[in-house]
């Protein structure tokens, strides 16, 4: 493709690939759920209250929401099998792979009806298991434990770190969790949320349609951002060494996790609320130096390129004050997307078509075959 055409078309900038009711980019505050602005879900919601309106279409009542939170509790509890499969995953393997294993094993263990009638119970099965999968592949093979899924917390934010951490996490901690988790849940048509409408279109199961929107949420230009974005705040210690460091990979033409976007233009919405979390949380802990190096990172990035930090760069250092290590900052991203992603897939059901765009053939025409010994 010509490189001006490619600009205007590549990658399908631009392109609406389809209709829903879910959620809108770029319009009100920058960024709604169902109606909803970001801004007044991530100050007053639960993100229990949030994954609820994703996948069940309203914010739930006191008694909904009590009932939901059971049944989330209900589903951490792992199978044997899932178990077996978690401990013989290698140690090393990256922990997204796990959580891409962990649902496809789950969808083999339990699998969907074939009507899709208990796809509802399916979504919160996978919702109320991930931070079981993770923590419990953790555990084994960090400190050679098997975890229980027993917890006093009836949050999925409370329940990962609680786990994570092994004792009670503080009520500041969880509303952050509850906050990124939020911020996290939906976005549109992005490349994963995208990939699992396909699945969902050819009438495959929901777990293949998750399974598969994992694989895709891994990549560094999506959800591995944000542990691409820790790597790189990690490379330096002081806001001077930073300051050399970014204008050194600018000239080298490097690209610098965290920042850009594909629709945003001048600024992510998600960013105004997750920074101020990370500065919190760096007084909390007091860490005087990630912040600052992450601020001034920000600025180089809008003086020299006018680009703007995305969800995913101050998540990072949020995170990291909590003690998450870097490599789980993706998976906790699946955690909160797969409200999105299951809220995609039962839309598409609703009313399906089989997504199959066409390509611009550009290759090699008329060529006669050429028989193997004359190759
Ligand atoms: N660092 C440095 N340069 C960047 C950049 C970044 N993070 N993001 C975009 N650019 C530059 C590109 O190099 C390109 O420059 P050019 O026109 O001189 O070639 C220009 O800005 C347009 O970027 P492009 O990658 O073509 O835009 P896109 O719409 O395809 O990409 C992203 C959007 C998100 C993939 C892109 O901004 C990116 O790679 N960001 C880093 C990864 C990231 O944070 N992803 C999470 C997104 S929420």
């Amino acid at each position: 493709m010509e490189a001006k055409e490619k600009k205007k078309t590549g990658g399908l900038a631009g392109v609406v690939a389809g209709r829903s009711a879910i959620c809108t980019v770029g319009t009100g505050h920058g960024l709604n759920y169902r109606g909803y602005d970001i801004y007044d879900l991530a100050k007053n919601a639960t993100f229990e209250e949030v994954s609820y309106l994703l996948t069940k279409g309203a914010l739930p009542t006191q008694s909904e929401l009590e009932i939901y939170k059971k049944e989330l509790i209900q589903a951490r509890a792992l199978p044997d099998a899932l178990k077996v499969v978690l401990r013989t995953l290698p140690k090393n393997a990256h922990p997204m792979d796990i959580m891409r294993t962990g649902c496809s094993t789950l969808g083999c263990l339990e699998p969907e009806a074939d009507n899709f009638s208990d796809q509802g119970a399916k979504i919160t099965r996978l919702m109320g298991i991930f931070p079981s999968i993770l923590l419990y592949w953790h555990h084994y093979h960090v400190n050679g434990k098997e975890i229980d899924t027993n917890s006093s917390q009836d949050t999925i934010g409370g329940y990962f770190l609680e786990k994570l951490h092994n004792k009670q996490p503080s009520e500041l901690w969880i509303k952050a969790m509850h906050v990124s988790l939020i911020l996290y849940a939906e976005h549109e048509f992005n490349a994963s949320t995208f990939v699992a409408r396909i699945g969902a279109s050819t009438l495959s199961d929901i777990y293949s349609a998750i399974t598969a929107a994992i694989g895709v949420l891994r990549g560094p230009l999506h959800g591995g951002a944000n542990e691409a974005a820790m790597e790189l705040i990690s490379e330096y210690k002081s806001v001077h060494e930073a300051t050399r460091g970014i204008y050194e990979k600018l000239e080298n033409k490097a690209k610098i996790m965290g920042f850009g976007h594909r629709v945003y233009v001048s600024n992510d919405p998600r960013n105004i609320v997750i920074k101020e979390w990370s500065r919190k949380l760096a007084d909390d802990v007091g860490n005087s130096t990630i912040f600052p190096i992450s601020e001034i990172i920000e600025k180089i990035m809008w003086d020299e390129k006018k680009l703007f930090p995305n969800l995913d760069f101050y998540s990072a250092s949020t995170y990291h004050f909590m003690g998450i290590p870097t490599a789980y900052f993706t998976p906790i991203f699946v955690m909160s997307r797969t409200a999105g992603w299951a809220a995609h897939v039962v839309e598409q059901r609703g009313d399906n078509k089989l997504i199959r765009p066409n390509s611009e053939y550009i290759g090699p025409e008329n060529r006669a075959y050429v028989d193997i010994k004359n190759r």
